[in-house]
């Protein structure tokens, strides 16, 4: 039975030169997508800064779009990346899939031009497929959707051939069953109708139902395959840790859709069915939280027990990134998730600033970081070295970035607690109330805050984009030395 990997038996794959492809794609993206944010975090403060140049809406629409489609692409990165370590043999159909990384990308990059070169226009039939859905997250228009779902066929033929071919460890079989959901899930974002109430329904299947539920299970299936590989973290522990919150995650993934139910006009039963459901989501991000800190504990522990100078850590930034995602994950998604997910609550909070927080810190804890971490793992494959210690370059980039986006959630909260206060109790939500809100002194200094705080997260992406570029080199070196 497989129980570690070596480091490097896999080292010259063909399947992670095309991870490596994909997640060069995802850095790039990663980066417009902060840039974007940053313009949308000025006009706040200028509203006329860039108008009708680069509007609010188009800045914000690329900011988040962007973000999906880095995450996307790293997620594939992935998955190609592990694929041969889990499975003992090489990815079948490298050749389709190159082919299929450079159309994706060829279409991402138009999709994005026009987004930008046309910002205004009429509303028809035509625009939904030719410019812009107009779905938050997922607005690609339809002739990329169509395109994206050819791509993620070709992909997932490729993962399931591979995974048919080669060893079945438990890790690859969660991943391949839950891809399979993941991809499945964007149909519901691609169907149109006029009636508001049932497209945003459908809608939410795709957001809520990914970064709830597939997402976070692709995520726990990434940390397991992590920890083996780093720590040498023990695989029946890992696994039975990931059984436990695949089940989990759908228990209370699945219906706490309803909490996205309260106001869109669907039936009020779905106020109970969100609140139950929605406010367990927390404990199986408790269990993944501890999942990663025991295993580290434990292996650290072992490592004592035999007299060794401790744990060794073969990859010391994708360790640190891992670290970090559980902690993000149980604050961002659990903490500022469970905060508003009470309809009771969600009354007053809905739509505020503090949605704002609550997105940037679970997307950030949840998704960014990890992924963040296998593109190290990337790195050190690529250059083929046993050990990658982190360097000052990849300590400032994570010291930086999260101590940016943490900050980023603390101003937004402060904005959304003050709309919450003066907007929906005081002045009882109406249109006025929105603009007295946004322009008293709590609100303006938060989204001061929230734009120094994004130029600190900016920098630390610099910083970890020259780390990405050199820490290999420099682990080569100090390996040959
Ligand atoms: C990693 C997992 C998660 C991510 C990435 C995430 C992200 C987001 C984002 C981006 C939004 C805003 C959507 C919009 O544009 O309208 C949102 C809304 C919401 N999330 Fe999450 N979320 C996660 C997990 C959770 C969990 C576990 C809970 C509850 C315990 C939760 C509760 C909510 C609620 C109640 C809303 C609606 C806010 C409103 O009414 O304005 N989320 N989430
Ligand atoms: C340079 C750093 C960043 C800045 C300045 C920034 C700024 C912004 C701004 C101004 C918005 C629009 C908010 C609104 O409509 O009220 C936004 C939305 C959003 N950003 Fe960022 N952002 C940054 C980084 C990030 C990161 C790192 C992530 C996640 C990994 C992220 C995820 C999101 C999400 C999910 C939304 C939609 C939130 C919602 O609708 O509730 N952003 N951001
Ligand atoms: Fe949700």
């Amino acid at each position: 039975m497989l129980t570690s990997i070596k480091t490097n038996e896999f080292a010259g794959s063909e399947s992670k030169k095309l991870a490596m492809m994909y997640f060069r794609v995802a850095i790039i993206l990663f980066g417009a997508q902060l840039l974007m944010g940053l313009i949308a975090a000025i006009q706040f403060l200028a509203p006329n800064f860039l108008f009708e140049v680069f509007d609010f809406n188009v800045a914000r629409m690329v900011h988040i779009n962007a973000l999906v489609v880095w995450m996307l692409y790293a997620m594939i990165g992935s998955v190609y990346y592990l694929l041969p370590d889990e499975t003992g043999v090489e990815t079948v159909g490298i050749g389709l899939g190159k082919l299929a990384f450079w159309v994706l990308t060829a279409a991402v990059t138009v999709v994005v031009l026009v987004f930008i070169f046309i910002q205004v226009g009429p509303g028809k039939e035509s625009t939904i497929w030719l410019i812009n859905e107009g779905r938050e997250y997922i607005e690609a228009p339809r002739w990329a959707d169509i395109g994206i779902v050819v791509v993620v066929l070709i992909f997932y033929w490729n993962v399931f051939a591979t995974f048919m071919k080669g060893r079945k460890t438990g890790i690859l079989t969660v991943l391949v069953a839950d891809l399979l959901a993941l991809a499945g899930l964007y149909l519901a974002g691609m169907f149109f109708t006029d009636n508001i109430s049932m497209d945003q329904y459908w809608w939410w299947w795709v957001i809520h139902l990914w970064v709830e539920a597939t997402w976070e299970v692709f995520v726990g299936a990434l940390a397991a395959y992590g920890l083996v590989k780093i720590i040498n973290a023990k695989r029946e522990i890992v696994e039975m840790w990931l059984w436990i919150e695949v089940l989990m995650l759908f228990g209370s993934g699945i219906l706490g859709l309803g909490h996205h139910y309260f106001w869109i006009g669907t039936p009020e039963y779905w106020w109970e069915i969100g609140a139950l459901f929605s406010a367990l989501e927390p404990v199986p991000l408790v269990a993944m939280f501890v999942h990663v800190l025991y295993d580290w504990g434990k292996e650290q522990g072992m490592a004592k027990a035999e007299g060794k100078p401790g744990n060794v850590v073969k990859n010391g930034p994708a360790m640190a990134w891992i670290v970090t995602n559980a902690f993000g994950n149980f604050l961002g998604a659990g903490i500022w998730g469970f905060f508003h997910t009470l309809p009771q609550v969600n009354i007053y909070t809905h739509g505020t600033q503090f949605t704002a927080a609550h997105g940037h810190l679970a997307f950030f804890g949840a998704y960014a970081t990890i992924l963040v971490g296998m593109m190290y793992l990337g790195v050190q494959g690529a250059y083929g070295v046993e050990r990658m210690k982190s360097t000052f370059k990849s300590k400032m980039a994570i010291v930086l970035i999260t101590f940016g986006v943490v900050g980023m959630t603390i101003a937004l909260t402060i904005a959304g607690y003050e709309q919450v206060l003066v907007e929906r109790a005081e002045l009882g939500a109406g249109w006025d109330a929105f603009f007295v809100a946004q322009n008293l002194p709590w609100y303006v200094q938060a989204q001061i805050w929230r734009t120094i705080m994004g130029v600190i997260t900016f920098i630390g992406f610099v910083y970890l984009v020259w780390d990405l570029l050199t820490i290999g080199k420099e682990a080569k070196a100090a390996q040959a030395a």
